[in-house]
């Protein structure tokens, strides 16, 4: 069967575009019930920046309740933090050396997040995608669900794989696709319609927090920005308009409607009668999440315990992958 791999970081602030880039659609592969999943709270990736211990501790635990609230099952899913199974950090060293770093160096979050001050950001900052490319290959995963931010990264990894192949000369590793689909795959800032939903904007009107109350959740959209023209009549009249696209995609991704039939009935509509139809919409599928969570954390030990029996299954899968990369390699195995 098809083995699916994804991974969210524990780094506190979770918005509406990690639900619907990310955890809505792995509920909906989970669900579908043909691919095997195994989806990752990545702590060893957070620490590329730094990470107040406690904190991050509390937002692993926060990522595992999102999971476990949006729908995944840890029983039929695998769940799991990235530091348990110690599988990641080997591979992830076994990559690094086969990884260029003119391939790293053109990565756009590393431009974006390093900037201009290279020098003083962080060496793991730089290897990032390499541990990523490692997450994905430790297990064979074939597909990985993700937004539309972290494509060029899963072309990185495709092209570790091929070169670990070539220059062993095996057929060891997948070549992964990326399963980048449906209306939210790049879920926009509700103050700017080119920029992406982001924790790290510094205004907090610019993203719903997954969290966010009801009368928050309406403010944010009340407040956001949009042309003044009503919805056009159908969906390639949103063409130049992406603060008016982006609010269609939320909505056409809450309900699960494809963004054609949600302009069937919104086509035409003014804001004054849409954006409170949206709200009403977010706050309904999203306020049970929330519920879940806030009572899913009343028992961290609860939720410790699902990540370490998954660590364990996810670790049963990732040895031999592991074992076999090595001796391929050539390093010495006691036996
Ligand atoms: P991260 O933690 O930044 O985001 C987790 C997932 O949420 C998606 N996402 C969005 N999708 C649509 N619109 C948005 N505004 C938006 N913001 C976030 C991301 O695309 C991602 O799918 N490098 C990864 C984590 C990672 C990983 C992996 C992913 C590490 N190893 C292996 C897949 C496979 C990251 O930083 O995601």
């Amino acid at each position: 069967t098809p083995r699916v791999f994804s991974g969210i970081q524990p780094s506190g602030g979770l918005t509406l575009g990690n639900y619907l880039g990310a955890l809505k659609r792995f509920v909906d592969m989970q669900n579908a019930g043909t691919h095997e999943c195994i989806y990752c709270m990545v702590d060893l990736h957070a620490i590329t920046v730094w990470q107040d211990p406690a904190k991050l501790t509390a937002a692993t635990r926060e990522a595992a309740a999102f999971f476990i609230a949006s729908g995944i099952d840890p029983e039929r899913s695998i769940l799991f933090n990235q530091s348990q199974v110690s599988g990641h950090a080997q591979l992830g060293w076994l990559f690094s050396c086969v990884a260029r770093m003119g391939w790293m160096g053109r990565m756009t979050q590393w431009k974006d997040k390093a900037g201009k001050n290279s020098e003083n950001a962080s060496l793991g900052l730089f290897a990032y995608p390499a541990l990523m490319a490692a997450d994905i290959l430790l297990y064979h995963a074939t597909h990985v669900p993700v937004g539309e931010d972290q494509k060029q990264h899963l072309e990185l990894t495709r092209d570790i794989a091929a070169k670990f192949n070539h220059d062993f000369g095996v057929d060891f590793f997948p070549i992964t696709e990326p399963v980048i689909e449906g209306p939210a795959t790049r879920v926009m800032s509700l103050r700017d319609g080119t920029k992406k939903m982001s924790k790290s904007d510094p205004s907090d009107m610019s993203r719903i927090n997954m969290g966010d109350d009801a009368d928050t959740i309406a403010q944010k959209f009340r407040k956001a920005r949009t042309d003044p023209e009503a919805l056009p009549s159908d969906y390639a009249g949103l063409k130049e308009r992406p603060e008016a696209r982006n609010l269609v995609d939320i909505f056409a991704a809450l309900s699960g409607r494809s963004t054609d039939d949600v302009m069937s009935e919104v086509g035409g509509m003014g804001w004054g009668q849409f954006k409170p139809m949206l709200a009403d919409l977010a706050v309904d599928k999203l306020s049970p999440i929330t519920g879940e969570m806030n009572r899913l954390m009343a028992d961290p030990a609860e939720i410790d315990r699902i990540l370490g029996r998954g660590a364990e299954r996810a670790d049963a899968i990732a040895a031999p992958i592991l074992a076999r990369t090595k001796e391929i390699m050539g390093f010495v195995a006691s036996r």
